[in-house]
């Protein structure tokens, strides 16, 4: 599995997400969709940007009932996304069902993630609302190796937890790590970020950046900074 950099393409109409895409005339980078745009625009979206050659990860993050989430994994398997992904907290049965719809009748699947804890749930909100009494990292290790043991590929997480992930749950365990940011830029609301030089260096499979490139001057320059510094 290849390294590489996913664009975060969090706009809320197709317009303004080809206005974007248009820039990329010697490059065809690979796109996450979340659930602003999917939900806008619908699966038109997903396949539109398909057809144009990029590689994309649908973030709806499922979470819901194992049957349920089976038929929904079936629906978004046949728009041919690359990454698909869900909850942690649905259990491993609702993760188990989730591959199962997945899977196509010739064994192939798009991969699938999983979100352990979202970042936005710091310790206090996982102890008070949540009644989790466990520390945070081992509520997300025992998370990710449900995720394995459900048989998924790997997990959404921070990149400063990627080289623990891969050591609990094996190095082809794919990290798929947002929360990055050029060393001389804005952090904006992320809160633990790291530049995608020492992702690379801590072992994130994939970084999801965003604004540092949708909202930069030049964001093609910006998206090849990212690889640079990630990839070559
Ligand atoms: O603009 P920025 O680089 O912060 O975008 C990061 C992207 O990754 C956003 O689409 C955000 O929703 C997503 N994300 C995140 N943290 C998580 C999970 C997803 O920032 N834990």
């Amino acid at each position: 599995m290849g390294k590489d950099v996913i664009i975060a393409c969090d706009f809320s109409s197709k317009e303004k997400t080809f206005e974007f895409l248009d820039k990329f005339t010697g490059e065809k980078p690979f796109v996450k969709i979340g659930m602003e745009l999917f939900y806008a625009e619908g699966p038109g979206i997903v396949k539109e940007i398909k057809k144009r050659g990029h590689k994309i990860f649908l973030d709806l993050k499922l979470h819901d009932i194992p049957n349920t989430v089976k038929k929904a994994m079936a629906v978004l398997s046949a728009l041919d996304v690359d990454i698909c992904n869900l909850h942690a907290s649905g259990a491993v049965s609702m993760m188990k069902a989730a591959v199962e719809g997945l899977t196509r009748p010739d064994g192939t699947r798009p991969l699938l993630i999983a979100v352990t804890q979202l970042t936005s749930t710091d310790s206090e909100s996982l102890k008070n609302d949540l009644l989790i009494n466990d520390p945070m990292d081992e509520v997300v290790m025992h998370y990710a190796l449900n995720a394995k043991k459900a048989g998924l590929d790997g997990v959404v997480c921070s990149p400063l937890e990627a080289g623990k992930v891969h050591e609990k749950c094996g190095s082809d365990f794919l990290t798929v790590t947002p929360g990055v940011r050029f060393a001389d830029g804005e952090i904006g609301d992320q809160k633990r970020v790291t530049t995608p030089e020492k992702a690379k260096e801590i072992g994130s499979d994939y970084i999801v950046v965003g604004r540092p490139i949708t909202a930069a001057s030049d964001p093609v320059a910006a998206y090849r900074r990212c690889i640079k510094e990630f990839v070559d």
